[in-house]
C-alpha cells in the first residue's frame, strides 16, 4: 500500500491521495486499471505519479475542455446529481471568482484529481480543512462531466439583462403542471454525471463547499438509470414505466444533428457572440404515478406510449429500431406526439434519470423521470412541443409534472478559462 511518509506534525495523514488509492487498489486487487505501470506499485510519490499514468491510459475519463460542454453529446452516463444553486450577492466579481474556482475544480474532478492542488501533498496541514471532501478518493474519474447553465434570473440580479440570450425565455404555465418552488429554478444549474454515484455526488458536494459565501443551493436532484442512449454505443435502457427509452434520440454520432437541433450556432440570429456553442437547458422533474400504471393492461400501456413494450419496436413494427408509422399509432400517444415529424422538424437531445425519493403518507413512491434535454431555441422546439404534450398526451393521466428549470448554457471552457467567461468579459 501506497503510505505518506511519517511526518510531523503528528496528524499527517497516513493514507493515500486519491491517484495513490487508485493505484493501490489496482495493484492490489487487480482491478482493470490498464497499464503494467501499476504491476509493481512501490510507496512513495513516484508510485503516485506512475498511477497518474495508468488512469490516463483507461476510457474513464471526458475531457472538461472543448469547443462545446462536456456531459451533452457525451454517451449518457448512469448516474446523475443535478444542483440549482441562488447567488447571494450581486457583485459580478465575486460570481467570476467562484466560476474560476468550480471551473479549476471541475477540470480537476473530470480528471480524476481531487479538487484542490494542495490535497496533493504528501503531508496534509492538519490545522486546515482538507482541500478535498475525500469521499472520492481512490475512485476513477467514471466519466465524470459537469455541466453548467445560468438562469434568467441570474442576469437580473447581476444587472447583465443586455446580455440575456433570446431563448432563455420565462417558460409559460403548461396545462396540468403542479410546480413546486423548492424544486424549480434557480440562477445557475450544474449537472454532473458519472458512472459511479459517489464520483457525481462529490463532483456537487465540493462545488457547493466552493460557493460558500458567494451562491447557496436552491435545489438538489439525485438521479439513477438513464432513461436515454444518446450514443449508438449504448443500449437502450428502461425508465420506471418498464418502457425502453431513448430508441429515436439524437446520436453523438451524428454531428450534424447536434448542429441541427442542439447548438446555438455562431450566426444565431439574435443571439449574443458568448452564446455560440452554446446551448439551452430544460429540467422537468415529473413524477410518474406507478401505482396506477402498474394495474394498467399492457395493451393499454402500449397504446399510451405508441411502442412495443418488450421490444421497444413502434406499434405495428417488428424491431426496436423499425421505421415508425405515426398513422398506425394513437393521436394521443406519447411518440406521435413527440415525434419531429409532427412537430415541424423539431427535435431535441433527451438526457434524464429515474428518481425514486421519499413516499407519500398514502405508501405511494415519490419517483418519476428527471427529464433533462438540450436544445438551440427552447421558443421553437421544448415549449411547443410541451405544450402539445401538455394538452394532449394520453400519458398525462399518469404524470404529474413538479419541478422545472431553464438555463443558458454556455460554450465549452478552453484551458486557463473559465464558465461563462464570454457572458463575463
Ligand atoms: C415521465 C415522462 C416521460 C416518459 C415516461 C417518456 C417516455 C418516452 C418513451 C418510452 C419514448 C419512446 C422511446 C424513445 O424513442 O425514446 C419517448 C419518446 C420521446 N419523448 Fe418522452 N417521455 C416522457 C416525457 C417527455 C417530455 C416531457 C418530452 C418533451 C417535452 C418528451 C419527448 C420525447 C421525444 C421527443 C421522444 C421521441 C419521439 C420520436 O421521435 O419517436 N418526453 N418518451
Amino acid at each position: 500500500m501506497t503510505h505518506r511518509p511519517t511526518a510531523r506534525p503528528p496528524a499527517a495523514r497516513t493514507g493515500p491521495t486519491r491517484r495513490g488509492l487508485l493505484g493501490w487498489f489496482a495493484g492490489v486487487a487487480g482491478v482493470g486499471v490498464a497499464g503494467s505501470a501499476l504491476a509493481g506499485c512501490s510507496s512513495g510519490p513516484a508510485a503516485r505519479g506512475d498511477a497518474t499514468t495508468a488512469v490516463s491510459a483507461t476510457s474513464s475519463k471526458v475531457d472538461f475542455h472543448g469547443a462545446h460542454q462536456a456531459g451533452i453529446a457525451t454517451p449518457a452516463q448512469d448516474r446523475l446529481h443535478f444542483a440549482a444553486f441562488d447567488l447571494l450577492t450581486t457583485d459580478k466579481a465575486a460570481v467570476v471568482a467562484m466560476l474560476r474556482a468550480w471551473s479549476d475544480a471541475a477540470a480537476r474532478m473530470s480528471d480524476g484529481r481531487p479538487v484542490d492542488a494542495s490535497y496533493d501533498a504528501p503531508v496534509l496541514d492538519p490545522a486546515a480543512a482538507p482541500g478535498d471532501t475525500g469521499e472520492a478518493d481512490g475512485l476513477n474519474a467514471a466519466r465524470l462531466t459537469i455541466t453548467i447553465g445560468f438562469g434568467r434570473s441570474m442576469f437580473t440580479k447581476l444587472g447583465l439583462t443586455d446580455r440575456l440570450p433570446p431563448g432563455l425565455v420565462e417558460l409559460p404555465a403548461f396545462p396540468g403542471e403542479r410546480l413546486d418552488a423548492r424544486r424549480s429554478d434557480g440562477d445557475i444549474a450544474i449537472q454532473a454525471c458519472a458512472d459511479d454515484p459517489q464520483v457525481a455526488v462529490h463532483a456537487i458536494r465540493n462545488l457547493v463547499r466552493l460557493s460558500r459565501g458567494t451562491a447557496s443551493l436552491r435545489w438538489s436532484q439525485l438521479g439513477f438509470g438513464r432513461t436515454s442512449s444518446n450514443s449508438s454505443s449504448q443500449a437502450t435502457p428502461r425508465n420506471l414505466f418498464g418502457f425502453k427509452d431513448g430508441t429515436a434520440n439524437l446520436r453523438a454520432e451524428d454531428p450534424a444533428a447536434f448542429d441541427r437541433s442542439v447548438w446555438v450556432a455562431p450566426d444565431e440570429a439574435g443571439s449574443p457572440a458568448w452564446m455560440a456553442g452554446g446551448s439551452y437547458l430544460v429540467a422537468r422533474r415529473i413524477r410518474m404515478l406507478l401505482e396506477v400504471w402498474d394495474r394498467t393492461s399492457l395493451g393499454e400501456q402500449e397504446q399510451v406510449i405508441g411502442r412495443h413494450r418488450l421490444s421497444g419496436a413502434p406499434l405495428g413494427a417488428a424491431a426496436e429500431n423499425d421505421p415508425i408509422r405515426l398513422a398506425a399509432l394513437p393521436a394521443d400517444s406519447h411518440v406521435r406526439l413527440a415525434h419531429p415529424d409532427t412537430n415541424g422538424g423539431a427535435a431535441m437531445v433527451r438526457r434524464g434519470y429515474s428518481f425514486v425519493d421519499e413516499n407519500d403518507s398514502l405508501g405511494r413512491l415519490d419517483a418519476g423521470l428527471f427529464f433533462l434535454a438540450y436544445v438551440r431555441d427552447p421558443r421553437t422546439q421544448f415549449v411547443p412541443i410541451m405544450q402539445k404534450l401538455a394538452q394532449n398526451d394520453a400519458m398525462n393521466e399518469y404524470l404529474s409534472h413538479v419541478g422545472s428549470g431553464l438555463w443558458a448554457v454556455p460554450p465549452g471552457v478552453q484551458p486557463g478559462g473559465y464558465w461563462g467567461s464570454g457572458l463575463f468579459a
